[in-house]
């Protein structure tokens, strides 16, 4: 049992039922009318048209003060009020994989403010980061984000996604879809 193992089944069933799904680049993913998530190696339904899995991880990026200040700010997810869901599969290129450490954290944070602008939007936005890469050879996508928020905050939301997508960083993406939900 790895209890950091997370699988995102769309199909017809599952608490989540998707109002939109949008390509932002890259290939589409087939659209689907429910979303489960399914935590650790459980069996998974047979009924799904797709199943994205991704582990979370240690931090790669954030630096002490930062870190600080996002667990003095930030939610967990499952907030009863927290009606609306966010599941962002990403891609990043060849280029920014081949890229060190130190020149990946200066495009994720001092050019593009990945998480300074993030703060500005805790404890509204609560957030689930998921790896893929190291999962198996060929995973449709290198990481998997989820996000919960109530729904004065979706406004809030669109303007998070804007400015994040204005960033150096989001140059390197080349596969990402945005699906959006509501719970039942
Ligand atoms: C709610 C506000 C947000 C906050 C506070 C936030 C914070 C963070 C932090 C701290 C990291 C770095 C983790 C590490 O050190 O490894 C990170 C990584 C990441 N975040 Fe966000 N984030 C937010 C919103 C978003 C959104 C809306 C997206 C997608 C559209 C996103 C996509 C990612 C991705 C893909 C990574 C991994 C980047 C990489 O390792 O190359 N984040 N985020």
């Amino acid at each position: 049992m790895n209890p950091r193992l997370f699988s995102f089944v769309g199909g017809a069933k599952g608490p989540w039922q998707v109002t939109s799904t949008r390509t932002i680049v890259g290939e589409p993913l087939t659209p689907v009318e429910r979303i489960a998530v399914v935590s650790g190696d459980q069996a998974l339904p047979s009924h799904a048209k797709w199943i994205l899995r991704g582990v979370t991880s240690n931090e790669r990026y954030t630096t002490h003060a930062e870190k600080r200040q996002l667990s003095e700010r930030q939610a967990s997810l499952g907030r009863t009020e927290a009606r609306h869901a966010a599941l962002i599969p990403l891609r990043k290129n060849a280029a920014w994989w081949a890229l060190s450490q130190d020149d990946r954290r200066s495009l994720f944070e001092e050019h593009s403010k990945h998480i300074a602008i993030g703060l500005k939007y805790l404890p509204a936005i609560a957030r689930r980061l998921h790896h893929c890469r190291d999962l198996a050879e060929q995973e449709p996508f290198d990481f998997l984000t989820f996000f919960d928020f109530a729904d004065v905050d979706s406004v809030a939301f669109d303007e998070l996604l804007a400015e994040l997508r204005k960033g150096a960083e989001w140059e390197f993406v080349d596969r990402e879809v945005e699906i959006r939900m509501i719970r039942d």
